[in-house]
């Protein structure tokens, strides 16, 4: 069994995972600050067998919005509550950082925006929000919808090569994979990965290192830490040579775009003709504008957390869009009947994008239900008061700088405090509505907080729903990741009828930094015959 008891004493920042587990067992060992704070006891076989986030539910439900938990000598604030996500993420986000994410990332993303010190992460993130400017989103729409055709034109090869049969089945998981790894290389660095149709050394060292970095954040020794392993252990060594590989990639591309820079102000390269532009990449944006010089090794640091963040996440919500509706015969046939409406036959564009409304919340519902990552990780740097006031706890608590925390987004959208019917997918739960006395809201949440926003937000409700996080850390890439989900979702469904292969329970999970499937999610898929 495993047992949480409370922290209290001051300790300087950690400087690794065991000195980390070791304070936090010294802090709780002599009780105090988090003295009163419910504490989750369990068997550790509740952790066995199922992904974490499932069992910090269960914890939620029993013990309340915080909680505390240990196993072994690894021990985690759990929150699950808006009002102290929101303090942590937002209201004193610069008390906090990654913690043990940002141990597990330094060595695959370095200095990059996502496990960045605060210092790094002020100056870089001055730089690559602009990138994502309207402009280069709008020549997005053109990369994301030729992706997604050469997706499709692959699908109908294979029916054309089993030409006996009506249907083919495919591994959508691992196609949604392709295809996200394809649109982030095109958009971050305008390189052609190219993997819908082959497979490359390079597309081998990536998905290596992501598997590498799964086995890590869920790997409870770090023994990759110790002295020599990168060169004894044999997956360590494939690890450093996986790196190399992509490395070498990103840093032909740094220098070719180093050599061809134009150097402007950022206002100007906001307002660039996008359409007769050869390379709208985001290196470029980086390299073009002025006053963000920066070393390369930095900007090799920002690319591989980009094309890491904006990979598995979209691959992932595509994946579980695909096996929600799949699931909801109606919805598909409403989401289908919109496409139709809304595209004909024809290409996505910018302007009809905005129109495919319920395909967007379709990706929305299903962050909602499976968040990609289903806990964000932070560590106080110093001491901090949670604010009290949700249920059962007036008063908030008292952390120790150094203390683990973990926000289960998980828990927030699935809250029976927050959402009718939590488990069910529900896309039109968002809808917005439109009455005389002006604009309603979902469940009391208020649309009127953040005017125009492209999706149901954490402003909107107020940090029960955070998609993409929030605060100054929320992710970057967001309006970037909705609208490419949106027009693969929409590019798939115009064209293809798509059934689960197996049972829904036959699809099971498993985690890392983001929720897959273990064995793919196998559907079959026929043509569709247009009545368009
Ligand atoms: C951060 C989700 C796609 C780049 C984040 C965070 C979340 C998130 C929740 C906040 C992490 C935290 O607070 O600890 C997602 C989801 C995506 C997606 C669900 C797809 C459906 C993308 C894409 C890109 C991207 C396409 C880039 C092109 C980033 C970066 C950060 C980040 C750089 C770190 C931001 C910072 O610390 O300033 N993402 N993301 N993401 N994301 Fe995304």
């Amino acid at each position: 069994r495993f047992i949480c008891q409370s922290t209290n004493t001051e300790k300087p920042k950690s400087r690794n995972l065991f000195d980390n587990a070791s304070n936090i067992l010294t802090n709780f060992l002599s009780g105090g600050n988090l003295g009163s704070m419910p504490t989750a006891e369990g068997a550790v076989s509740d952790l066995f067998g199922r992904p974490l986030f499932f069992a910090l539910y269960d914890w939620f439900l029993e013990h309340g919005s915080v909680y505390k938990l240990a196993f072994g000598p690894k021990a985690f604030v759990v929150v699950s509550d808006p009002i102290v996500a929101r303090h942590i993420l937002r209201e004193n986000a610069f008390s906090y950082d990654k913690g043990v994410l940002a141990e597990i990332l330094e060595p695959i993303m370095g200095k990059g925006l996502i496990p960045a010190d605060l210092d790094t992460w002020k100056q870089r993130r001055r730089v690559i929000a602009p990138g994502f400017h309207a402009l280069y989103l709008e020549a997005m729409v053109k990369v994301f919808t030729d992706c997604s055709e050469r997706t499709t034109l692959k699908f109908e090869k294979l029916l054309e090569d089993v030409h006996v049969q009506d249907t083919i089945e495919l591994d959508l998981e691992a196609e949604f994979s392709s295809l996200a790894l394809d649109i982030i290389g095109l958009g971050v660095f305008n390189y052609d990965f190219g993997s819908i149709s082959k497979e490359s050394p390079v597309i081998k060292a990536v998905y290596g290192t992501l598997f590498e970095a799964e086995h890590r954040s869920t790997f409870y020794i770090p023994y990759w830490k110790l002295p020599l392993a990168s060169w004894i252990v044999p997956r360590q060594r494939k690890f450093q040579y996986d790196l190399k590989v992509i490395n070498d990639c990103l840093d032909g591309l740094i220098k070719n775009a180093k050599e061809t820079r134009e150097e402007t102000d950022v206002e100007k390269l906001q307002q660039r003709d996008y359409s007769n532009l050869k390379d709208a990449s985001l290196l470029r944006f980086f390299v073009d504008m002025r006053g963000a010089d920066v070393d390369d090794r930095q900007l090799r640091d920002d690319l591989m957390t980009m094309l890491i963040a904006g990979h598995e996440t979209t691959a992932a919500v595509l994946t579980w869009s695909i096996f929600f509706l799949s699931q909801n015969p109606s919805k598909m046939k409403k989401a289908q009947a919109e496409i139709d409406a809304v595209l004909g036959k024809g290409k996505v564009t910018f302007d009809s994008l905005k129109n495919l409304e319920y395909i967007r919340l379709i990706v929305v519902e299903s962050l909602r239900l499976y968040p990609q990552p289903p806990l964000l990780i932070r560590r106080s740097l110093k001491s901090d008061t949670l604010p009290g006031g949700y249920k059962g706890q007036k008063d908030g608590y008292k952390i120790p700088p150094g203390t683990d925390i973990f926000i289960s987004v998980y828990n927030l959208h699935r809250s029976p405090y927050f959402w009718d019917k939590p488990d069910e997918f529900e896309p039109e739960r968002f809808l917005v509505q439109k009455t005389s006395e002006g604009i309603e809201g979902w469940d009391g949440f208020d649309p009127s907080r953040s005017p125009g926003a492209l999706y149901p937000n954490e402003i909107i409700s107020d940090f029960a729903f955070l998609p993409f996080g929030g605060g100054p850390r929320k992710c970057v890439g967001d309006q970037f990741a909705l609208m490419e989900s949106t027009i693969a979702l929409a590019v798939l469904l115009q064209k293809f009828d798509v059934e689960l292969k197996g049972s829904p329970d036959s699809v099971e999970l498993v985690t890392g930094a983001t929720i897959h499937t273990k064995n793919g999610l196998w559907c079959k898929l026929r043509k569709r015959a247009h009545k368009v």
